[in-house]
């Protein structure tokens, strides 16, 4: 997509625009020295590591890692894509984009967008069939439940009609190809040729994205038949585990309360969201994924676990704990009644006692202890080893050693275990998987290996003055750089070099488009200046360095391959690689 917007419009776009200005239209930037920082909008903390350069145009948060350019920032708050971002940001400045109107554009249109027009277009289709009179009694089903009129329009709720071709007609009719149709999930191959409607019968809950584009549909019967609900097989917009429903809805609302309720069902979410509690969102009848975590973790990272009161519900709760807590995430949980979920719930008792019921949640080892205690026999020996053991399991997870030992503690006291006891079961157990979850700690997925700092002082210093890169690059060699990150930098600023380009962070960040380069790079911007003379000498300490690296690594990787010669007998190659081995030392000289 980058391509299609030519590269000096880009340039000309970033060269116009203020990245401080952009940003403190969004938060307030107090300035630092030659930077501006702020709390950062991506991950919840309480001392502001997040900062602006004003010299390099980007920002680079401390505490989780995200950077980027003006458009980095716009794409990462607004949610928009790429060229989204390209076009808000040439509108601020008066920069006309060229017009894509050529039938190429047409066939840039992808499938993903594609796939979200069908589904639009589905979304109105059924809206429509719930409006009309055939609609009458599943409008009349819904109204029984509880769900009001306007409930139903905000949801976009629909109905798909007793037709086994009443969408594919319709579609038809918009000159959509059965094919996408299919792509789509909308409408399934029959055995004897052509198609038929996925969904009939049923109640329409459209699935929507986090910014409002409908990715699939949750279909339920109108009576007690089953499955009670069909939902859209996965496409290449809906990949189930990666979406929570109700989060277009729900995310400023968890953003602004700093807390998220996760629920269960479509109904779940609908009637306390009707009735005032709008931090909702929910999994779809399944425990939480890590994918759903880290997107529920841009907004907050204090959730309320509130599952179905029943078994299933509980299994679900217990494995979605791990994984929160897993993820530093400070969870929750509120257990409802037997037989109760959500939505009967605030029905039932009213919204205000729900609200209480979300205020006086528990916690995590009061239920889990809660749930094991009713599964296994505290009084037998066995029973409470069990018990104690899975309590554990949870208690391994957290990071923080003084929270784990808050917890080993109040395990030791209800459960009249002495804590030597306890704390010999923990040492068995292997060390959790994740890193450190405090809030000022790099994101625990990207725990990469360091960089070489000569590799990183170096792109710095060729970043500050783009004349060096020539002088570098004629002593050294891309494969001198050990890391796939510094490397790919190091060429990208070679090339733009080459061309005559500017080699401004802000520039570069368009084309290392890998996560973990782009932060690279910030944290390289963030470094301290150094003087005229510290440059000089820096130059050639890094230069000397990368080679004595190199060479090391050369001798290393030669070393093993004349092993394995060896132990395979093989003379020949050993003599070769022998004298390899000599050449190297004799250049390191
Ligand atoms: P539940 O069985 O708890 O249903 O499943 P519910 O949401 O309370 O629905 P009502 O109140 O009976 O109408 C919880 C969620 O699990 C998914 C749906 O997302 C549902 O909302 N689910 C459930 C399915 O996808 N398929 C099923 O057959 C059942
Ligand atoms: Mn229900």
């Amino acid at each position: 997509m980058k391509g299609l917007i030519p590269e000096n419009i880009l340039e000309d776009i970033l060269g116009r625009t203020d990245i401080v200005e952009i940003i403190s239209g969004y938060l307030p930037l107090k300035k630092a020295g030659a930077n501006f920082k702020a709390n950062c909008p991506f991950h919840h903390e309480k001392t502001a590591s997040f900062m602006v350069s004003p010299d390099r145009q980007i920002y680079h948060c401390f505490g989780c890692g995200e950077s980027g350019n003006a458009f980095k920032f716009l794409m990462r708050h607004e949610r928009l894509e790429f060229p989204e971002a390209v076009e808000l940001l040439a509108k601020k400045c008066g920069i006309i984009l060229p017009q894509q109107s050529d039938p190429q554009a047409i066939r840039r249109d992808s499938l993903s967008s594609q796939l979200y027009k069908v589904n639009e277009l589905a979304v109105s289709f059924y809206e429509n069939n719930l409006s009309a009179n055939t609609g009458l009694p599943a409008m009349k089903y819904l109204l029984d439940r509880g769900v009001r009129q306007e409930t139903i329009k905000v949801f976009h709720l629909g109905l798909a009609g007793s037709g086994w071709d009443s969408l594919i007609n319709f579609l038809r009719s918009k000159n959509i190809s059965l094919d996408l149709m299919e792509r789509a999930g909308l409408i399934l191959p029959k055995e004897q040729g052509g198609y038929y409607d996925r969904f009939r019968n049923r109640i329409i809950f459209p699935i929507f994205d986090m910014r409002g584009r409908p990715l699939g549909f949750g279909a339920r019967v109108l009576d007690n038949s089953l499955p009670k609900y069909i939902n859209s097989p996965e496409t290449p917009v809906y990949i189930k585990g990666r979406n929570l429903f109700g989060l277009n809805l729900a995310k400023d609302f968890i953003r602004d309360s700093d807390c998220a309720v996760i629920v269960e069902g479509y109904l779940d979410f609908m009637i306390p969201y009707q009735e005032g509690v709008k931090n909702l969102v929910a999994s779809q009848g399944t425990a939480l994924t890590l994918e759903q975590i880290k997107l529920l973790k841009r907004y907050t990272h204090n959730m309320l676990m509130v599952y179905d009161g029943d078994t299933a519900g509980e299994i679900a709760t217990l494995r979605s704990l791990d994984i929160l807590i897993d993820e530093g995430v400070k969870v929750k949980i509120v257990p409802l009644p037997k037989g109760m979920d959500p939505d009967t719930f605030v029905r039932k008792q009213g919204v205000t006692v729900f609200k209480d019921k979300l205020d006086s949640a528990e916690s995590f080892f009061d239920y889990k202890l809660a749930v094991l205690s009713r599964r296994f026999d505290i009084q037998d020996e066995y029973g409470k080893a069990k018990i104690a053991g899975e309590m554990l399991l949870t208690i391994n997870k957290f990071d923080n050693a003084i929270l784990r030992g808050e917890y080993i503690k109040k395990l030791s006291e209800t459960m009249g275990i002495p804590q030597q006891h306890i704390l010999e079961e923990l040492r068995k157990l292997k060390p959790s998987s994740s890193g450190p979850q405090l809030p000022a700690a790099p994101p625990a997925d990207k725990k990469s290996s360091p960089i070489n700092p000569a590799e990183k002082l170096l792109i710095k210093l060729m970043l500050e003055e783009k004349d060096l890169i020539e002088t570098i690059m004629q002593q050294l060699t891309l494969a001198d750089f050990s890391d796939a990150r510094t490397s790919k930098i190091v060429s990208v600023m070679q090339e733009l070099a080459l061309q005559g380009k500017a080699v401004s962070p802000s520039l570069l960040m368009n084309y290392v488009s890998e996560e973990d380069a782009a932060q690279l790079l910030c944290e390289t911007i963030f470094m301290p200046q150094l003087n005229e003379l510290g440059r000089e000498k820096a130059v050639n300490d890094c230069i000397a360095r990368i080679k004595v690296q190199r060479l090391k690594s050369q001798l290393e990787h030669l070393h093993v391959q004349i092993k394995t010669a060896q132990s395979a007998k093989d003379e020949g190659k050993v003599n070769i690689l022998m004298q390899e081995f000599q050449n190297l030392i004799k250049k390191g000289d």
